[in-house]
C-alpha cells in the first residue's frame, strides 16, 4: 500500500540515498537545519536516518514537539523521550537520580517497579521539578545525562517541528528568547552532541520575529530538502503501482508526472496513486488509465475528494494569516492567472491596499507574509515576479478558491 499522510517508515520509504548521505557526513561535525514545505517528507526522512545511524549504534533520540509551547514542557519532553531509549535507560536514570533526589526514593524499590511505572513517576517528578525558574539548569544537567549515558557519541537528538515550538512558545507569552540562547548555548558549551532541527515554518522567520536578528540559529547548517528527482518519482510511481496492482508504462508515469509538475512532492505523487487505485481498480490495461489520467487529475485530485489532502495547506492560510486573509488571497488569485505570476510591486500593492500599517511596517510584514507563503508551498520569488512553486497548487488554487 502506499503510505499516504502518515511518514512513510520502513518498506513504504522511498529513495533520497543522496539526502541520507549529506546528513550523515555533516552531522558529525554539526547540527542541522533540515527545512521544507509542509509534505515533502521531511519526517520519513528523519525517521530513516534514526535508523540508519542506530544500526551503526549511535545513539538517536527523535522527538516532535509541534504541540510543545514552553521550555519547561521541552525539557520535560526531552528527558522522556530519553528515558524510551531503551539503549541509553539504565544510565540515563542513573545518572539523573543525581539532579532529582526524589527518584532516587522511587528507584530504590525498583525491580518491583515495572517501566511503565517508573515513566509515570519520572513524568511526574518531572513535572513538580522542571519550573519556569528550573528549566535552564534541568535542562543542561538533562542533556549532560543523555551523552555521559552513550558509549558512542555523538548523541543525535532530533527536533522535529522545533520552528512550531518556538512559535507556541512566543504566541504563549513563555520565554521563547531564553529558550533560543538557551538551545545555542546548549550547542556551544556541551561536547558530544549534534541537534537535528526540522521544520516547515521559517526557523528564522520565527527567530527574527522574537529576537529582530536571526544570530541565534546561525550556526545551524541549513539543508533544504527538495521533492523527488524526475527518476526518482518515476521509480516511485513504478513501485507504487506495483503495490497497488495497477498495469504500469512510462508512459502512464511520464503524464502522471506532467501533470503534477515539479516539484514532484512524494506525497502528491502518493495521493494521486491512491485516488488511481480506488477509481480504477479493474483496469488491467495501462492505456485505460493513460486515458483517464486527466480527468482523474481534474475531478478527483483538484476536486471534492482530492480537498481534505489540501486541507493543511488551506488552513494554515486561514489560521496563520488570518488577519491578511483578503490581500493574501487577492494576490494568489493574482498569480494563479498565469505562469509568469503576479510582479512583487503588484503584490504589494495589493497588500498595502488592506492594510493599516505605517510604510516602514509594510515592507518588512509584507517580506514575512511572502516568505511565509514559500514555506507553505505557494508561492515562490523569480526575479520581479512571484510564481506558484508547482503547477498541481496553482491549478487547486485557480479551481477552489481563484
Ligand atoms: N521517502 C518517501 N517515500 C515514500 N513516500 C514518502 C516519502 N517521503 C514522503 N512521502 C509521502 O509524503 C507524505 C508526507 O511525508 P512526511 O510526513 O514525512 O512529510 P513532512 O515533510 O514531515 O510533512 P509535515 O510538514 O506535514 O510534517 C507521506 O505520508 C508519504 O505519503
Ligand atoms: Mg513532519
Amino acid at each position: 500500500m502506499v503510505q499516504i499522510g502518515a511518514p512513510a517508515l520502513g518498506e513504504d520509504f522511498h529513495d533520497r540515498t543522496r539526502e541520507l548521505e549529506t546528513l550523515k557526513k555533516r552531522i558529525l561535525s554539526t547540527s542541522i537545519l533540515l527545512t521544507a514545505p509542509r509534505r515533502f517528507g521531511k519526517t520519513s526522512l528523519l525517521r530513516k536516518f534514526e535508523k540508519q545511524m542506530k544500526e551503526e549504534r549511535y545513539n538517536v533520540i527523535y522527538l516532535d514537539v509541534m504541540h510543545v509551547y514552553s521550555p519547561e514542557r521541552f525539557v520535560h519532553e526531552l528527558a522522556l523521550a530519553a528515558y524510551d531509549e531503551a539503549s541509553i535507560r539504565d544510565k540515563f536514570l542513573q545518572n539523573i537520580k543525581e539532579i532529582f533526589k526524589k527518584l532516587a526514593g522511587a528507584l530504590n524499590i525498583e525491580g518491583s517497579v515495572p517501566g511503565a511505572s517508573i515513566k509515570l513517576e519520572l513524568s511526574r517528578i518531572l513535572e513538580s521539578e522542571v519550573n519556569e525558574k528550573t528549566w535552564q539548569d534541568h535542562g543542561r544537567e538533562i542533556i549532560k545525562s543523555i551523552t555521559a549515558s552513550s558509549e558512542k557519541t555523538p548523541v543525535i537528538i532530533i527536533l522535529d517541528e522545533l520552528p512550531e515550538a518556538v512559535a507556541n512558545m512566543s504566541r504563549e507569552d513563555r520565554d521563547a528568547l531564553g529558550f533560543l540562547q538557551w538551545f545555542r548555548s546548549i550547542r556551544q558549551s556541551i561536547d558530544n552532541i549534534r541537534f537535528i532541527v526540522a521544520g516547515s515554518t521559517s526557523f528564522e522567520n520565527v527567530v527574527k520575529s522574537i529576537s529582530k536578528r536571526g544570530s541565534y540559529i546561525n550556526d545551524l547548517h541549513r539543508i533544504d530538502l527538495s521533492g523527488f528527482s524526475y527518476d526518482d518519482a518515476m521509480e516511485f510511481l513504478k513501485k507504487a503501482f506495483k503495490d497497488e496492482e495497477l498495469p504500469f508504462s512510462e508512459d502512464v508515469g511520464r503524464r502522471i508526472l506532467e501533470l503534477v509538475g515539479e516539484p514532484y512532492v512524494p506525497y502528491f505523487l502518493a495521493v494521486f496513486v491512491g485516488l488511481i487505485s480506488e477509481e480504477l481498480r479493474e483496469v488491467s490495461e495501462p492505456d485505460a488509465i493513460l486515458n483517464s489520467l486527466e480527468e482523474l487529475y481534474w475531478s478527483k485530485l483538484l476536486g471534492n475528494e482530492g480537498s481534505r489532502y489540501f486541507q493543511d495547506y488551506w488552513d494554515r492560510l486561514r489560521i496563520y494569516y488570518s488577519e491578511y486573509l483578503t490581500p493574501v488571497r487577492e494576490i494568489l488569485n493574482e498569480a494563479s492567472k498565469s505562469d509568469e505570476g503576479i510582479r512583487v510591486d503588484t503584490a504589494k500593492e495589493i497588500f498595502i491596499k488592506y492594510t493599516e500599517l505605517s510604510s516602514e511596517e509594510v515592507n518588512d510584514k509584507f517580506n514575512v507574509i511572502i516568505k511565509d507563503l514559500e514555506n507553505d508551498f505557494y508561492l515562490q520569488r523569480r526575479g520581479e515576479y512571484l510564481v506558484f512553486q508547482s503547477k498541481l497548487m496553482k491549478d487547486w488554487w485557480r479551481l477552489n478558491h481563484g
